[in-house]
């Protein structure tokens, strides 16, 4: 047994860089961590691996639909599956083995196993119990159940099993077209299958830019992705190899029933504390089942306090990653900051799609005047000489300070570009303070120059 200042529970993005930021400010730091690997879900089976097979199948799609364009003539590339699952097994492996070195680094007891708090300053690890002057839970999130619909990780799978199938589905349909339908939509889709998404909405991408939605919508489709909107699915049956979904349409109440080889449960994730005793704790909770905290992550039990999927806001990475680093902060004395407006949103699939910010309907329902800056990236050379001119980026500035206070881009390289607006947005920039900023040429980030000239005077490639 032994005795720290901060025992975090959880390694993945959240838990980890807290653990970091906790051993720099000279605290002495333990993580606690049940998987096998550090990295959590994010490096394990959900943002790292999908990436992988996310640019894996681009090239793909690269080399069948634009390479003999550019005077690259040859047979297309055959998938090898089993390599391509061997390529994101070792960029698994490298990101985990990384935090490891980082653990070491920074001098960080990694406590293997899963963790339970029973008592205030104390977390318990197998046998052994740590004591502890404060406790960051950051358990995470799991995939949602969905009724009707009984996962077996194998033909009826969440986005865990989506990224280890045994084989390329012939036909694939995925309940929900949220980030993580579309993004392992667009995988098997450019891998050859059928892709069938099934939204109980009429829009995909739940709360984004309604502009972006639509063009987003039509360039999946025109990718091959059909899309089933206002349906909601009602039961699957699996058999060994396939399942039947069935869904009923919301206008006419009609069901239908489509067959696949895979279908992917997408329909949102929930927060993850089973086993940790917060019960017994008293530790409040949030009627959704997230962690209660405050402004400096502390739950109503002094000394515990919660990060990242576990508690309300967006589930994501970075949202984690920022409390991670604020509450390790706050824990050291200092003061522990997150800028919530400025939390930006991607999705990587090609085009990527990006946000942060306002949207036109918060700003609307705010009454607050605002104007928006529109750039097609049509307009803009480098995209055109990358076959990426789909999309655009919208700005949208306060009407009367011009201060900006959101922005919408769907188009190549989205997911950073978003960064200069984030930037500019901390720095309660205006959309002329972006437009007067030289940007150099030639590149995808003249199309955000040209939004925030919009702003102003008028882009100068429209
Ligand atoms: P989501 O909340 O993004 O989308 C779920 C979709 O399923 C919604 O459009 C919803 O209307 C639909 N739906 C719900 N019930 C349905 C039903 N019975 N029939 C048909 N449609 C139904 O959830 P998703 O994609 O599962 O992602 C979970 C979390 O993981 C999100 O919070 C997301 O932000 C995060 N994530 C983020 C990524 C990124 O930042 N790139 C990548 C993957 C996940």
């Amino acid at each position: 047994m032994s005795s720290y200042d901060v025992i975090v529970i959880g390694a993945g993005p959240g838990g980890y860089v807290c653990a970091i930021r906790c051993a720099q400010l000279g605290l002495k730091t333990a993580v606690v961590e049940g998987r096998e690997t550090l990295g959590g879900t994010c490096l394990n089976v959900g943002c790292i691996p999908s990436k992988a097979l996310l640019h894996a199948s681009h090239q793909l799609h690269e080399a069948e639909h634009n390479f003999a364009k550019m005077g690259l003539k040859g047979k297309s590339p055959s998938v090898d599956w089993k390599q391509m699952q061997a390529y994101k097994e070792e960029v698994i492996e490298g990101n985990t083995k990384g935090i490891e070195f980082l653990f070491k680094k920074n001098k960080i007891d990694w406590l293997k196993g899963w963790g339970s708090i029973p008592s205030a300053g104390k977390v318990k690890v197998g046998d052994e119990v740590h004591d502890t002057k404060n406790i960051i839970i950051a358990s995470g999130s799991e995939p949602s159940a969905l009724p009707g619909v009984e996962v077996d990780e194998k033909v009826v799978v969440t986005s865990t099993g989506a990224l280890s199938l045994g084989k390329i589905p012939k036909k694939m349909v995925v309940i929900g077209a949220g980030v993580i339908g579309l993004e392992l939509g667009s995988v098997y889709s450019r891998l050859g299958a059928e892709v069938t998404v099934i939204e109980f909405l009429k829009e995909i991408t739940p709360g984004m830019d309604p502009e972006v939605q639509k063009t987003f919508q039509r360039i999946l489709k025109k990718q091959g992705l059909n899309f089933v909107m206002g349906a909601a699915v009602q039961k699957t049956e699996a058999s060994k190899t396939k399942a039947k979904v069935t869904y009923k349409l919301l206008k006419d109440d009609s069901e239908h029933v489509i067959e696949a080889d895979t279908v992917l449960v997408a329909t949102g994730r929930k927060p993850y504390s089973d086993g940790l005793g917060l019960d017994a704790l008293g530790v409040e909770m949030t009627p959704r089942g997230q962690i209660k905290v405050g402004s400096d992550w502390q739950t109503n039990v002094p000394g515990i306090y919660a990060i990242g999927d576990v508690t309300e806001g967006p589930m994501l990475a970075h949202k984690a990653e920022d409390e991670g680093m604020a509450a390790a902060e706050q824990v050291a004395g200092k003061h522990g900051h997150v800028n919530y407006g400025v939390i930006p949103g991607v999705i990587y699939t090609w085009p990527e799609v990006a946000n942060v910010g306002e949207t036109e309907a918060t700003l609307k329902e705010q009454g607050r005047a605002y104007k928006v800056g529109k750039f097609m990236f049509m307009g803009n050379g480098r995209a055109k000489a990358n076959f990426a001119s789909d999309g655009f980026v919208k700005i949208l500035a306060d009407k009367e300070t011009d201060r900006i206070l959101g922005a919408h881009i769907i188009g190549p390289a989205a997911g950073d570009l978003i960064h200069e607006v984030c930037v500019a947005m901390e720095f309660g920039a205006s959309a002329e303070d972006l437009a007067l900023t030289c940007h150099a040429h030639p590149t995808y980030s003249e199309a955000v120059r040209e939004a925030a000239l919009a702003c102003g005077d008028g882009p100068i490639h429209s």
